[in-house]
């Protein structure tokens, strides 16, 4: 993984807080200056909701965390930093007291993010005597969850800062989207913004509740955008015909008198529900753990991001010797595992399948670990589990971290025997024999193993081949009397 981070916050309320979450939790540190007495207490709050939401949304250990520190001065937080992110109240006057400050106190290459929802860089950098590597990085609440960051630059910037910030951001997951022009509230607040108006005049109309609205939005459009968005949705709903179609079936539309785009009415919208504010939030963060998990799955939008976090987290947790990766050795260590709750039965035990999964995932590890990648899988070449044998021999709780040490027990031109054991901690929790077998995916038959996988299995076996079988390999269900003696 890449270095670990010193990132340094300014501001540590809810935007903040959760820009602190997420650099944490992947494992950099973060200096904190926010002059609010119950500042230390709110961001505990928010790391704890993020340390959960994280060990839902990742089957694996997460890093150390990085060192949280809390400074009394700007100068005293930014010094030494690599990333900076501001995430003061949305006033132009205290933006630009507190900006002044970072830009002339940060180190010079110091990249220095706003979290602005509304104000241009050209607006923030009004008054800064270093405004260079000053920009807007205006992300979505919850931060430690919600990838994007929209990066927007003004004509005071440095060349290649959005770059530069775009490829920070993604070590620690986020996807930063660079807006190609400064406009007040950047892209995806001024969509809302339509959305929020026009939704503020059904209210004001007495044509829908609050709670309508919400749900025409919740069971419908809002589950197809957080996959597809607007575009490549309606691409979707214009049939065969495409876009073509949709527009000139709709497009008449946008001509009628539907929309008022016009001033907000002055009304409020509050909502008053059967949740508090703290239920509320972790209902919204396991809705999105589910949502991020199946894009994921689908390697699909957001999802990616959540994989490639995923694999920058393994990295992290390897070198910090948690799960001490062994590439090169015997027994092999290529995989590891955190149970979140969800894996849990009844008797507050990782459930049965659980084990299957973990020693499926070492399974696929090893593969990947000899070559076996998406270009030799596009070449209609695949390997197939045949026969698995688990024994489970302890239990495992919820939050455990397992590790997983792979033995190479034989291997012919076609097949692989395989032996994962899954350690918590010292403890042996289970066993897993497995046949796999090398298939030519078009043919439906058995084929040999290609290259590179040829020599990296006969590498692994010059490793593995000289130890003796251990105890449990070929090990087969106790055979019992077919019936019980009276
Ligand atoms: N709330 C959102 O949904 C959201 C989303 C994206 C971006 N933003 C932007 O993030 C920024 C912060 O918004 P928020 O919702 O976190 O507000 P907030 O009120 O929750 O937090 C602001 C924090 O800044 C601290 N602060 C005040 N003056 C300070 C100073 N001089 N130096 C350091 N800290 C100071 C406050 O004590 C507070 O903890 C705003 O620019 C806002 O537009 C908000």
């Amino acid at each position: 993984m890449a270095r670990r981070l010193k990132m340094a916050a300014i501001g540590g309320g809810v935007i903040g807080g959760g820009w602190i979450a997420r650099f944490l939790l992947t494992g950099n540190d973060v200096a904190v200056f926010d002059p609010y007495p119950e500042a230390k207490r709110i961001i505990g709050d928010v790391v704890a909701g993020a340390d959960r939401a994280y060990r839902l949304l990742f089957d694996q250990p997460l890093p150390a965390r990085g060192a949280l520190t809390f400074h009394d001065r700007i100068e005293d937080a930014v010094a030494g930093a690599d990333y900076i992110q501001e995430s003061v109240p949305e006033t132009l006057e205290i933006k630009h007291k507190v900006l002044g400050a970072i830009a002339d106190s940060a180190p010079a290459q110091a990249l220095i993010g706003s979290s602005t929802s509304g104000f241009t860089p050209s607006a923030l950098h009004g008054g800064l005597s270093k405004p260079g590597r000053v920009f807007v990085a205006h992300p979505f609440n919850p931060v430690y969850l919600l990838p994007l960051a929209e990066l927007v630059a003004g004509p005071a910037n440095d060349l290649g800062v959005l770059d530069e910030a775009e490829a920070l951001l993604a070590s620690v997951g986020m996807k930063g989207l660079k807006i190609r022009a400064e406009i007040d509230a950047h892209i995806a607040d001024r969509l809302l913004e339509a959305v929020w108006r026009e939704g503020l005049w059904l209210v004001n109309d007495g044509i829908a509740t609050t709670g309508e609205i919400d749900d025409a939005i919740r069971f419908g459009f809002g589950l197809r955008w957080a996959q597809m968005g607007l575009f490549e949705t309606y691409r979707i709903a214009g049939g065969e015909a495409g876009m073509t179609h949709f527009i000139k079936q709709f497009g008449p539309a946008l001509k009628w008198p539907w929309t008022k785009l016009m001033d907000v009415p002055d009304q409020s919208d509050a909502q008053s529900g059967m949740h508090d504010l703290r239920t509320l939030e972790r209902i919204r963060d396991d809705n999105l753990v589910g949502f991020l998990r199946v894009l994921q799955q689908n390697n699909w939008g957001a999802g990616k991001c959540v994989a490639d976090m995923a694999r920058t987290l393994r990295d992290a947790t390897a070198e910090q010797g948690g799960g001490e990766a062994v590439r090169d050795g015997y027994p092999l260590r290529l995989h590891a595992a955190t149970v979140p709750e969800s894996w849990l039965d009844y008797n507050g035990h990782m459930t049965e399948h659980r084990y299957l999964q973990v020693m499926g995932d070492a399974t696929d590890a090893f593969l990947a670990h000899i070559g076996m990648d998406e270009p030799y899988r596009a070449a209609g070449r695949s390997v197939y589990t045949v026969e698995t044998h688990i024994r489970h021999l302890d239990e495992v709780d919820g939050g455990a971290w397992l590790n997983v040490e792979t033995l190479l027990l034989g291997a012919d031109t076609k097949r692989l025997r395989l032996l994962h054991r899954i350690l918590d901690g010292d403890r042996l929790v289970a066993t897993g024999e497995h046949m796999l077998m090398h298939v030519d995916t078009e043919a439906g038959r058995s084929s040999p193993f290609g290259a590179p996988l040829t020599g990296r299995i006969a590498a692994i076996a010059a490793l593995h081949a000289p130890q003796p079988l251990p105890a449990e390999a070929g090990s087969v269900i106790r055979a019992l009397p077919r019936e019980p003696e009276s």
